[in-house]
């Protein structure tokens, strides 16, 4: 892969989100992204490799796809992988570590599979094979097929760096922004989320009125290969400043915690005039002053025996409230339960597809403005 020449870039998804990250990556000016289970492609260059990282609210990691060849048995892999022009890629004082799966091949062990892409690129490029923070490399053999990508992003991008309290049971940001934008969210409205935990919904959100990119306070695996150029990165990151926005963004939960904690996520990301926390049930919900919006909402799930009935209570109460009070507001709510989804009486469209979350299949439910 000379640095020249475009390359397959992959953007990670979780399965069911894989149109709205196209979306997402045509936005931004990617060229032609393709949907594919799993995830998102796209040819491209080492600098759209490092915008997407800074940039895409949606992707899980973004991968270099860096060879694809067929191999019958190990000493084939590790031969080929010899020729693959590492050098221009690894340092060889960052160490690496391999990634493998292997389905439907001649070789079917992952380990032994591992280690010789471990020993050859070691070979080339004296990179350690052991030591802290490894740039990963994943190895996916296929019906033979042979594909080797760099993880360009290391730590995943939900990881925005900028989110000290978690919650209890926070959704992923990057699941966040990808169900915001499902639900037509472009940061022109604003968004009240009347269970919010942590704050993820409308810290996502108020980050995109204001034209943030969600990498700009963390790093990257890619800052530690051989090609990075600092100063073009530099000049990729700096220069940004918010997106003038006259918009407020509502948070209130019932756990005095939450409250704290997702007020001081607020302010720690630069958000504490544009975001309000109050401490109430959502029974105590009131309509905001200003323009209608979005809701945005992933109430408690109830996945241990016994809650569940609890939560219909709940759920109704909650589709009584925006009901009675938020006229003109369009509902996003994302829950694992189709039966506590219209417990909620609210005149949903067609669900999305469920998505896993944490070892959940959970699914976006939207309604248009409400009467
Ligand atoms: C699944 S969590 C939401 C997580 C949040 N989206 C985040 O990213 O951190 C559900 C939240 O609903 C809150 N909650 C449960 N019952 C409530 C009620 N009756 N009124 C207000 N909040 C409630 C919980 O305290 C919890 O923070």
């Amino acid at each position: 892969m000379t640095p020249r020449r475009a390359f397959e870039v992959f953007l990670t998804a979780p399965p069911g989100l894989e149109l709205a990250l196209k979306d997402e990556a045509q936005a931004a000016g990617f060229a032609k992204p393709k949907a594919t289970p799993g995830g998102v492609r796209f040819r491209g260059h080492w600098p759209d490799v490092w915008r997407a990282n800074l940039a895409l609210r949606g992707a899980g990691r973004v991968l270099a796809r860096v060879a694809r060849f067929q191999a019958m048995h190990l000493d084939q892999l590790e031969a080929r992988t010899r020729e693959i022009g590492w050098t221009d890629l690894l340092r060889p004082d960052v160490p690496v570590t391999v990634e493998a799966t292997t389905r439907k091949s001649k070789i079917y062990h992952q380990g032994a599979a591992a280690e010789r892409v471990a020993r050859a690129i070691h070979h080339v490029t004296g990179a350690p094979l052991e030591g802290e923070n490894p740039v990963r490399i994943q190895l996916r053999i296929e019906d033979n097929q042979c594909l080797l990508s760099l993880d360009t992003s290391g730590a995943p991008l939900h990881r925005r760096g900028q989110k000290p309290f978690v919650g209890k049971a926070p959704i992923r940001e990057t699941l966040a922004a990808l169900f915001l934008r499902q639900c037509g969210y472009t940061g022109t409205e604003p968004v009240l989320d009347p269970m919010c935990g942590s704050g993820t919904f409308l810290l996502e959100a108020a980050e995109i009125a204001l034209g943030r990119a969600p990498g700009r306070d963390r790093s990257f695996a890619f800052e530690r290969f051989a090609n990075f150029d600092a100063s073009a990165w530099q000049d990729l990151k700096g220069g940004q400043t918010d997106t003038r926005t006259t918009l407020h963004f509502h948070g209130s939960d019932r756990d005095a915690g939450a409250v704290a904690g997702a007020r001081s996520n607020a302010a720690t990301a630069g958000l504490g005039d544009l975001i309000t926390i109050l401490h109430h049930a959502v029974s105590d919900l009131q309509h905001p002053d200003g323009p209608p919006g979005l809701v945005m909402v992933n109430p408690p799930y109830g996945t241990r025996i016994g809650e569940r009935k609890q939560l219909f209570g709940l759920y109704g109460a909650l589709g009584k409230t925006f009901a009675e009070r938020f006229t003109g507001w369009r509902v996003g709510l994302v829950t694992t339960d189709a039966g506590l989804a219209n417990a909620t009486a609210l005149p949903f469209t067609d669900p999305g597809p469920p998505v896993a979350h944490g070892g959940l299949r959970i699914t976006l439910w939207q309604t248009g403005p409400l009467p």
